[in-house]
């Protein structure tokens, strides 16, 4: 996820191909960013919070200058429900856009100039995408912490490179404990039906020369009754205020069985990922994806014509099936609902200076 300057456009690593076929796909309006983001052009909860933020540049930049601010900041909020509709379930995405409004609201009633808010927005953007490896390295080395010098991990879909803007939330935990001299083997379900793990989460480990076994889905549950997992590690999309975490499907399956097995279950989140408005799981939006992500592999058919199908493209883990939930603040254990509110107002406190100088230089 980058943005060129060169032409002002957010430039994506088309993730549909890999990693048969390496193609950068170009977005110059938030339409085709929003196109993007539904078809998994980018994807993963940070890295399309992270392309949510560089639409709305494009948006700014798109808006006929002949008219006045008022009607540009409405174009704004505009541009961002058309992004946040992209993908539901995410929370990553409406958290960036919104934090763009914020910037242009600020910038517009300081300055009154629709110039200086479109270069504010820009700035925004890139500081986003930057923070983003910051924190997963943050949270990389905590998460590495709980890992024995030994270590065999199940991951579940893909929360790496590919799914931030660089290094990782579940996958930056296991690049940080190899970083860190342990020794560690990783077991790569594949993710049906959309095959990131297969895909993705294998092709990335094998560049970075991190040791793994890609296995079947329905493998896990196998290994794990025969002691052959220490501890399972996976991102999240949204977390209730509860600790409930909605990720990709097939991640309430492996914490039942991980639990049944007495396996240490941990989720992986940017404290932006923690949605303190929404107070359970039962209030999350489940995004439900097209019969053909089932019905066929990368393009081939596998199951009859016209069949039903049910799509649901994550799942709610409740918070009682979880170890813990790591953050760039730290290890948030239970009860999830006094740790989480203690991490998100921790990284209130770091970033709000931080904010308040990167504000003050828009308006100088
Ligand atoms: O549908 P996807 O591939 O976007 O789903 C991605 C996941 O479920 C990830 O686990 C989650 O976004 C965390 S990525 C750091």
């Amino acid at each position: 996820v980058y943005w060129d300057s060169l032409d002002s456009s957010l430039v994506l690593l088309d993730q549909r191909h890999l990693p048969v076929k390496i193609e950068y796909i170009r977005c110059k309006s938030p339409a085709d960013t929003a196109d993007a983001i539904h078809k998994m052009i980018v994807r993963g909860a940070p890295a399309i919070g992270a392309a949510g933020a560089f639409g709305m540049v494009l948006g700014a930049l798109k808006f006929n200058r002949n008219l006045n601010l008022d009607q540009f900041l409405m174009d704004l909020h505009n541009t961002k429900d058309t992004l946040d509709r992209a993908r539901p379930t995410a929370v990553n995405l409406s958290w960036a856009t919104n934090r763009m409004i914020q910037v242009a609201e600020f910038v517009a009633k300081a300055t009154n100039s629709i110039d200086r808010v479109v270069d504010a927005l820009l700035l925004e953007s890139q500081a986003l995408s930057d923070e983003d490896v910051d924190i997963n390295k943050r949270l990389g080395k905590f998460g590495a912490e709980l890992f024995p010098d030994t270590v065999e991990v199940l991951h579940h879909c893909n929360t790496g490179h590919l799914a931030t803007v660089k290094y990782g939330t579940a996958l930056g935990i296991i690049y940080s404990a190899a970083e860190m001299g342990k020794k560690i083997h990783v077991w790569v379900d594949e993710t049906r039906p959309r095959l990131q793990g297969a895909r993705l989460t294998a092709w990335e480990l094998m560049q970075c020369g991190i040791p793994l076994h890609l296995i079947a889905d329905s493998v896990a549950g196998h290994l794990m009754s025969k002691g052959k997992i220490d501890a399972i590690v996976f991102g999240a999309d949204r977390v209730s205020r509860n600790g409930d975490v909605a990720n990709k499907i097939g991640t309430y399956s492996i914490c039942v069985l991980g639990k049944e097995n007495s396996i240490p279950r941990y989720a992986a989140v940017p404290t932006s990922t923690i949605d303190l408005d929404t107070p359970n799981g039962d209030q999350i939006v489940i995004e439900e994806r097209n019969s053909e992500e089932v019905t066929e592999i990368q393009g081939q058919r596998v199951a009859p014509e016209n069949v039903p199908v049910y799509n649901p493209a994550f799942d709610v883990t409740p918070a009682r099936y979880l170890t813990a939930i790591v953050t760039e603040e730290g290890v948030c254990y239970p009860p999830f609902e006094k740790s989480l509110a203690e991490a998100k107002q921790k990284a209130e406190v770091r970033m709000s200076e931080l904010r308040a100088k990167r504000l003050n230089s828009y308006l100088k």
